[in-house]
């Protein structure tokens, strides 16, 4: 009798903890994450025990190392940026609802402060890159035992790259937006800087050429139409919107990522004007993108664009779809889609038994050993060199809210330090997963929460 109670008790239970997820807490990881990055003086509020003060006498100190390296790269940097800031403008409350605002904000003043250091209007001259990638791509060790070089690369009335440019003007104008109510004065020193950037990359188009082979950015106009969104949602000035005419493609994107805002840009310009012809645009894309469209899906259900670091995209398109969903283009199927994406990287997978986080530090199984340096290296005064980049065994911290590269197309992974294609965790891969836990969070808040149906549910 008591057995069969248990069991009935066991029943009942199941289908509350099957595919129940702890997004609040995937969220408060994920900003973690941002704060493990951070270069410069760290302050005395840092989260991270095991980091410590690192390249202070950079050109332009502070801002976000870029991925398991310690180059900061304006075009990954600024892209990150301008989505973290897109989801706390949208889902302020899915971070407060998560207990999670106030470190929200705290952890994006690191970046938004990084940027009006970079940005010098006097001078006409923006920072885009600190560290020299081939250099640094050579050295495995701690960011805070760096001595070597760290050369900086900068955009200039003679050096264009209104990509860069125009992606950092987006990020302040969104990040104005974001701290308009909690700091007025600092909102309005970010709007300054945008407006003055924004003009200054009209003035001076073309793509940065300096920073190939790394991140080097396939066009201008997606950033520059970005940048006018973001102005004119934080301005209303329609000469903003009028410039998006001269940079908006309306052709349907590969992916949403460090090189290619188009899907952002068609989103914005919906949400701005409901005209139909950037509704379709948003559609067409998540056409390609959903079951049936051209985006191979593995069989627990991920949808998997590429090899290199497939969750990112996929995370992305997550985000934009929770985005798309409150712009009214069909709620309850872009949501669903959304979070069945996000349920995949927190658990809904068949690796290792199943159950298993990409996200670092989620849930009881997780990777121990993405290709980060910093978190590969043991307390000092143990040395950290190159040898500890294979090293056996787990990587002495744990990287708290990394989104790791990804499975390969039949859901395989494997937990190898060495492997930066499917174990590297960097800015850009977490923003979209970010944005979107925190859209999911919102969703409880609201009752709004899609009845999901994952393959390999955890
Ligand atoms: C925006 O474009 C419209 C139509 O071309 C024009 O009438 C308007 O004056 C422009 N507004 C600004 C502020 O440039
Ligand atoms: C996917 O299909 C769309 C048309 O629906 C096409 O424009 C696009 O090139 C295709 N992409 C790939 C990667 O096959």
């Amino acid at each position: 009798m008591s057995i069969l109670n248990e069991l009935f008790h066991l029943l009942l239970l199941l289908p509350l903890t099957l595919g129940t997820k702890n997004y609040g807490d995937a969220l408060a990881k994920s900003i973690l994450f941002y704060d493990a990055q951070r270069s410069g003086r760290l302050p005395s509020n840092n989260p991270i025990p095991w980091r410590g003060d690192s390249n202070i006498g950079d050109c332009v100190p502070g801002g976000w190392h870029d991925a398991g390296d310690h180059v900061k790269f304006g075009l990954p940097l600024s892209s990150a940026a301008t989505l973290l800031s897109w989801s706390l403008v949208q889902f302020k409350d899915g971070y407060e609802k998560a207990g999670q605002l106030d470190q929200m904000y705290d952890m994006m003043k690191w970046v938004y402060d990084y940027f009006l250091l970079a940005w010098k209007p006097g001078q006409q001259k923006l920072c885009v890159q600190v560290g020299d990638g081939d250099a640094d791509h050579k050295y495995w060790g701690r960011p805070e035992d760096m001595d070597m070089d760290r050369p900086c690369k900068f955009v200039s009335e003679n050096t264009p790259g209104a990509d860069i440019a125009g992606g950092t003007a987006a990020a302040m104008a969104a990040g104005s937006i974001a701290y308009r109510q909690k700091d007025a004065a600092y909102a309005d020193k970010l709007l300054e800087g945008a407006k003055s950037l924004y003009n200054f990359a009209k003035g001076h188009r073309g793509v940065f050429t300096g920073g190939a082979p790394f991140y080097g950015s396939s066009g201008d106009a997606d950033e520059m139409c970005e940048g006018a969104m973001w102005l004119y949602k934080a301005t209303g000035d329609q000469s903003y919107l009028n410039d998006t005419m001269s940079y908006v493609d309306l052709g349907v994107a590969w992916g949403l990522g460090w090189d290619d805002k188009k899907l952002a840009c068609q989103g914005l310009l919906y949400e701005a004007t409901e005209e139909d012809q950037y509704k379709r645009a948003v559609e067409g894309y998540f056409k390609n993108w959903f079951p049936g469209g051209n985006v191979t899906y593995t069989p627990c259900g991920l949808a998997w664009r590429i090899k290199w670091g497939a969750n990112r995209f996929t995370a992305n398109s997550a985000f934009m779809a929770l985005l798309a969903a409150e712009m009214g283009i069909e709620p309850t199927k872009y949501r669903k889609w959304a979070v069945e994406q996000i349920n995949y990287f927190l658990g809904d997978n068949n690796h290792d038994g199943g159950c298993f986080s990409f996200e670092i530090g989620y849930g009881s199984k997780f990777p121990r050993n993405p290709h980060h340096r910093a978190a590969s290296c043991p307390d000092p005064p143990a040395p950290c060199t190159n040898d500890q980049e294979k090293a056996p065994g787990f990587s002495p911290h744990i990287l708290q809210g990394a989104l790791v590269g990804g499975p390969d197309k039949d859901d395989s992974y494997t937990d190898v330090r060495t492997d930066y294609i499917h174990n590297e965790v960097a800015l850009d891969y977490n923003a979209g997963f970010q944005g979107a836990l925190a859209g999911i969070v919102h969703l409880q808040a609201v009752g709004k929460m899609p009845a999901t149906n994952n393959k390999c549910p955890c």
